[in-house]
């Protein structure tokens, strides 16, 4: 199980796949097989399918809306199913049965939120028991044009589960996946590398002036994301509202002196003050490149620039940084230490690039 898709892979120099050697997590719960619909098989949605499946325990259906994507995961306990997302009748027959459902879809591209919405009313008439709706990101996406659907779904949860539960949910929020530290080598068989802001590839980094020591980011492998949801299935008590899943929270000074560390040399530092990114100018040398399925390539600088300004503002206020809500619920998760994990990803290649400089 597991496959690269290629139709949908940029080109990346010198990326090298790693094969990470961190062990699956095994969970003692006994539990029962439960059925699970994943919507729309995504980057991340294909990792946690893979987590999931590695327990050996679940029925898992994808619903998706036009293609599966070449080289998607084939498994006997998998089945894809197409459905049409505005059809709420084929959703509530296809969801039938369903225990968990979690949503990928991605929410800039679901104006008015029309298919998650959808899916939870469908959910709801099936008598799916839970749901996570697509966060797996930042707590607080105000101001961050792309993300605004995800607060539509907070209040449509809010609502339709005001008089009444209806519906159980969590709000699985993350922060940063830390694999895109290690850009452009990929980390994770399902996520697509992305570059970020801290580019531990070439040593340099663009940071807030002022901010190094105040703002902040969680940062978590999607290896961990991914076992913690499969923890969350088979767990047994009331899913929290505020699912924060959470690696580790740093400051733009930690990350810079662990990359330092990392790339035993120093980084070339960048500064951009929050009062030029509030009036919208990014005047940098460089800006970390959105390479993503979701986004056009004629689109890919303008977004890279504003996702950028927009990451630099999120983080001054906190948008990036989530709470632990999950970790106490599963106090026995043991999470990847970000150190350790970029050690692993970046000490073969200083080593190589100081011995070729010797
Ligand atoms: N924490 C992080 O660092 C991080 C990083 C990446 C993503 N995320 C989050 O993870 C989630 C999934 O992102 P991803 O990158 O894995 O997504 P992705 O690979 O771009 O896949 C998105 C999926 O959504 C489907 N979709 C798009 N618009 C839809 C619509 N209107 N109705 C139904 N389906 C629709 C797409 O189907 P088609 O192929 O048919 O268009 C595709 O299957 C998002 O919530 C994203 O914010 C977090």
């Amino acid at each position: 199980m597991g496959y690269i898709r290629p139709s949908r892979q940029p080109h990346l120099p010198q990326q090298k796949i790693f094969s990470l050697k961190f062990t699956i997590f095994q969970s003692s719960s006994e539990n029962t097989m439960v059925q699970i619909a994943v919507a729309s098989a995504s980057n991340v949605g294909m990792q946690v399918i893979e987590a999931l499946l590695a327990r050996k325990k679940h029925q898992i259906i994808v619903l998706y809306r036009s293609e599966i994507p070449a080289g998607s995961i084939q498994h006997p306990d998998l089945t894809y199913v197409k459905v049409n997302f505005q059809d709420k009748k084929q959703l509530t027959d296809a969801l039938r049965g369903v225990h968990t459902m979690l949503s990928f879809i991605i929410a800039h591209k679901d104006p008015g939120s029309v298919s998650q919405k959808n899916l939870i009313d469908a959910a709801i008439e099936a008598g799916v028991k839970r749901f996570a709706p697509s966060e797996w990101g930042c707590s607080n996406p105000e101001g961050i044009p792309w993300y605004a659907e995800k607060v539509v779904i907070r209040k449509y949860l809010e609502e339709v589960n005001k008089e009444k539960k209806v519906i159980e949910y969590s709000l699985f929020q993350c922060g940063h996946f830390a694999d895109y530290l290690a850009f452009p080598h990929r980390t994770a068989k399902q996520l697509l590398p992305l570059n970020m802001h801290y580019d531990f590839h070439n040593c340099r980094a663009i940071v807030v002036e002022g901010r190094e020591h105040i703002d902040s980011i969680s940062l978590i492998t999607v290896f961990d994301l991914a076992n913690v949801v499969a923890e969350a299935i088979e767990y047994e008590g009331e899913w929290p509202v505020q699912g924060g899943v959470l690696g580790t929270t740093v400051t733009p000074a930690q990350i810079l002196e662990l990359g330092e560390k990392i790339r035993d040399r120093p980084f070339t530092v960048e500064k951009v003050t929050l009062e030029d990114l509030e009036t919208g100018v990014v005047e940098t040398s460089w800006v970390p490149l959105m390479t993503h399925p979701a986004i056009p390539t004629d689109k890919v600088l303008p977004y890279s620039k504003s996702a950028l300004q927009r990451t630099l503002i999120g983080m001054s206020k906190g948008a990036f940084t989530v709470g632990d809500g999950w970790n106490k619920l599963l106090p026995s998760y043991r999470f990847i230490p970000l150190e350790g994990f970029l050690y692993t990803v970046w000490a073969g290649e200083s080593r190589k690039a100081l011995s070729s400089t010797d």
